[in-house]
């Protein structure tokens, strides 16, 4: 039998940091607030296009592997924060890689694209149609995000990581995947103006209006990444006992708490970056993973749950087993161009772009092509 190992894995988080504080700048919101109601202290915005930060954690990645990108013949970027439509972002990374022998495709099930994109590779591998995969989750959100919102502009940070997948022999890597979607309550995360249907409507691309119910999602998430965590578990004969941690998607540490709880494992076993990091979106659960295995968490042979959930409302909870080595084979020189603004200077620049062009959100709603493609 065919297993997919993860045998390499890599971050980039940008170095501009924004603080809470630095929020209640230009919002009506407080440390105390977003603390109490998030456990969020402070998040990244980049500098640079996704693409960049997913090279240079997806170099980290490979150099860890002890590959090149020769040897990559898979490459899935996960995503929901493309730099471009067309072409993919996948191609990108692959031509900076020099992984000319790749596939590359985008998988975009918002929060959840890292996950899924792992479920994807190992099919793919375990299949036999691919030996060598590198699995990127990237969000560069802080470009688009509706910096007058307080209910979602505290919310959301910036940031990569990959890991590389290797066909093995040995049972290792995803064993077990509950995936699924909670299409009911889709309008319940929706970002009006990220998408082809407003494409020659009076809207400015990168101008949004967030449809958030939070507390629906929140009670949503809670419930879908429990039970897919249960199912996972029980289609995989083990009991929560048996999981050496948690490295959950990181939304708010209320939601973290709740999946724990209800899940039977104590928060000692669970990986928690939320209060440095924000919700990256489908980066929160590589970098929470690397960030383990750089703490010495990850145990060779322990068992990984990972469960997520996102805008669809996509959700899934994965069972890793790791494998023998829990430290990198090498390590890649390449390194983010250096950053010579802060975040908050670089918030304020988007906020300044969006305040000189006057607010475009009731294109966001109006015209009848978009209210059917919404419809849906
Ligand atoms: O990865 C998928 C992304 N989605 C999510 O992660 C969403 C999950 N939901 C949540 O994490 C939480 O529901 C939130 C953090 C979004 C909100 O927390 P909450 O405890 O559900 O707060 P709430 O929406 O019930 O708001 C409570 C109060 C309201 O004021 P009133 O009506 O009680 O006077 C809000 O207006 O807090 C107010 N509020 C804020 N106050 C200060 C909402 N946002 C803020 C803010 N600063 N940023």
């Amino acid at each position: 039998m065919t297993y997919a190992a993860i045998t390499g894995w890599g971050k980039c988080l940008p170095p501009a940091v924004l603080t809470n504080d630095d929020l209640s700048t230009f919002l009506d919101t407080s440390d105390e607030w977003i603390v109490s109601r998030t456990g969020m202290r402070e998040r990244r915005v980049s500098h640079v296009p996704a693409i960049e930060m997913s090279v240079v954690a997806a170099s980290q990645a490979l150099a860890c592997a002890g590959l090149e990108g020769k040897d990559v013949d898979l490459i899935i970027y996960g995503s929901c924060s493309n730099d471009e439509g067309v072409p993919n972002s996948a191609s990108g990374v692959q031509i900076a890689l020099g992984a000319t022998h790749a596939a590359a495709m985008d998988v975009n099930t918002a929060c959840t694209s890292f996950c899924y994109g792992l479920a994807t590779a190992t099919a793919m591998i375990r299949s036999g149609m691919v030996k060598n995969a590198v699995v990127i989750g990237v969000e560069l959100i802080s470009r688009f995000l509706d910096w007058s919102n307080r209910n979602v502009a505290v919310l959301f940070g910036d940031g990569a990581a990959a890991v590389v997948l290797q066909a093995s022999e040995t049972e290792e890597g995803l064993i077990g995947t509950a995936l699924g979607c909670d299409a009911e309550a889709r309008e319940t995360l929706r970002v009006r103006g990220l998408g082809l249907c407003y494409a020659n409507s009076d809207v400015r691309f990168g101008d949004t209006l967030w449809d958030f119910d939070g507390q629906v999602i929140f009670k949503r998430a809670v419930h879908a990444m429990t039970e897919a965590s249960k199912r996972v578990l029980l289609e995989c004969g083990k009991t929560p006992d048996q999981i050496d941690l948690v490295v959950p998607h990181q939304a708010n540490l209320r939601i973290i708490e709740s999946v724990a709880k209800y899940s039977g494992i104590p928060m000692e076993r669970v990986m928690v970056t939320v209060h440095k990091y924000g919700n990256m979106s489908a980066a929160t659960v590589p970098v929470a993973l690397v960030e383990a295995l750089e703490e010495g968490r990850v145990t060779p042979g322990g068992y990984i749950l990972m469960p997520a959930f996102g805008g669809g409302l996509t959700y899934c909870s994965l069972l890793v087993k790791w494998g023998d080595r829990v430290t990198p084979l090498g390590t890649s020189s390449r390194i983010l161009p250096p950053c010579t603004e802060t975040a908050l200077q670089m918030v304020n620049a988007v906020r300044a772009v969006h305040d000189a062009h006057g607010s475009s959100h009731a294109g966001l709603m109006a015209p009848e092509f978009v209210e059917t493609a919404l419809a849906l």
